[in-house]
């Protein structure tokens, strides 16, 4: 990746404390291309309405835009139904939707819940909650040191049975690329549903969620260069068939009498309210966006890049990165020894580099691996060397002022 791609970055050309940016913060949040302001923009002046409401140019307009999102975010999934793409406020919202939803009808007293321990806590407390309304149990699928599901207990677990496995396609908290494919299949294989947690996964490559062999697969926009307030969740045409609808009103109703109510076929049936309309506007236009740069110059670019980090912080004394499993999403999340990843944080941010430090909202994944929190640093499409040169660099600060 070159200076015309960070050039489309306004947000890059800050300066923080006087020194200039540097972004290693986008597995918590990336910044926007001026192809997704401007779509954002262009929509709010030209093409803004409520959708599916009206019969008036600018509905029309907007309803064209929103779906069109709606068509791109299909594309980006492998190509998947239109109709099974619901959008959502977030992977957060999402992952609720099935645990409410879907965890709400099927669970019963007694039903397993199988969530990995690694996961971030969005995919754990919504089933935590499910099984305690249910009357089920909650087990954790533990990981081994090097940060990888430990399959021989998985299997052993899924003989006890279980109605649904939850696990991320990718770690927040280590990085770790999960293999949900042959995870899936063994769920598959005693009857469980499988949740899929796309929030760090999706970012780096379409997710192709049918051949991973999600069951229901979610998504944030704002991860994957898009805005705030917008995720996806997808799901099988079967997965949807079993899950009632989630929030009531607006144009998920087909006909409302007060001896009863009808709903509205997928997708509009899960997207109660007036949805967030430029938000998936943006979405799809940071889909379209990712495209043009070509999916595989960004992994080429993102794999390159993540093993220069690797074997940089190699070079840093004191420094023992967690979870070396392979393959990952291009993350590295390490502690310093000695010195606490929250003043690690700080006094890198005094350097201008942003990095994130604490438990990653993944404290049982901490709690397994011994560790209260880890500075964490994460690439996306717009990092470069540099900004890895400039990490090393930092930490150098960091040991000369606390180590
Ligand atoms: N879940 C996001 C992260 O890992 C916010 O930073």
């Amino acid at each position: 990746m070159n200076d015309a791609i960070r050039a489309q970055f306004p947000a890059l050309s800050a300066t923080v404390h006087g020194r200039p940016l540097v972004w290693l913060d986008s597995a918590a949040t990336a910044h926007k291309p001026m192809a997704v302001l401007d779509a954002m923009n262009v929509a709010a002046a030209t093409s803004y309405a409520n959708v599916h409401r009206g019969v008036h140019e600018l509905a029309v307009r907007a309803t064209a835009a929103y779906e069109g999102a709606r068509a791109d975010v299909a594309r980006f999934l492998g190509d998947v139904d239109v109709r099974d793409v619901v959008f959502t406020r977030g992977t957060t919202e999402s992952l609720n939707l099935v645990a409410r939803a879907w965890g709400d009808r099927h669970l019963r007293a007694g039903s397993r819940v199988l969530v990995g321990q690694m996961e971030h806590h969005s995919a754990i407390v919504p089933w935590q909650e499910a099984a305690k309304r249910a009357g089920a149990e909650l087990v954790a699928i533990p990981f081994t040191a090097d940060a990888v599901y430990d399959l021989e207990r998985y299997a052993q677990l899924l003989e006890g049975g279980a109605a649904v496995v939850v696990v991320a396609h990718a770690s927040n908290a280590f990085g770790t690329v999960h293999p949900v494919a042959k995870m899936a299949a063994m769920a598959h294989s005693v009857g469980a549903k499988v949740v899929v947690d796309g929030a760090q996964g999706a970012v780096h490559g379409p997710p192709r969620v049918a051949e991973l062999g999600a069951d229901f697969y979610a998504l944030s926009g704002h991860k994957l260069y898009g805005p705030t307030g917008i995720g996806v969740l997808w799901a099988r045409p079967d997965a949807w068939e079993e899950t009632p609808p989630f929030l009531h009103g607006g144009e998920m109703i087909r006909s409302v009498r007060f001896s009863g109510t009808t709903y509205a076929d997928r997708p509009a049936r899960y997207e109660a309210g007036t949805p967030p309309i430029l938000e998936a506007i943006g979405l799809g236009a940071a889909i379209r966006w990712l495209e043009g740069v070509g999916w595989n110059a960004i992994v080429a670019h993102e794999t390159g890049l993540t093993a220069y980090l690797l074997d940089a912080l190699d070079t840093v004394p004191g420094l023992t990165w967690i979870g070396r499993g392979a393959p990952r999403v291009p993350l590295a999340s390490f502690v310093l020894d000695g010195i606490h990843p929250h003043d690690v944080g700080s006094v890198l941010d005094r350097e201008g580099i942003a990095v994130r430090t604490g438990h990653h909202c993944a404290q049982p994944a901490m709690e397994a691996m011994g560790r209260v929190a880890t500075t964490r640093a994460s690439l996306g499409v717009t990092s470069v060397p540099g900004d890895v040169d400039a990490l090393v660099a930092g930490l150098a600060v960091v040991r000369r002022r606390l180590g």
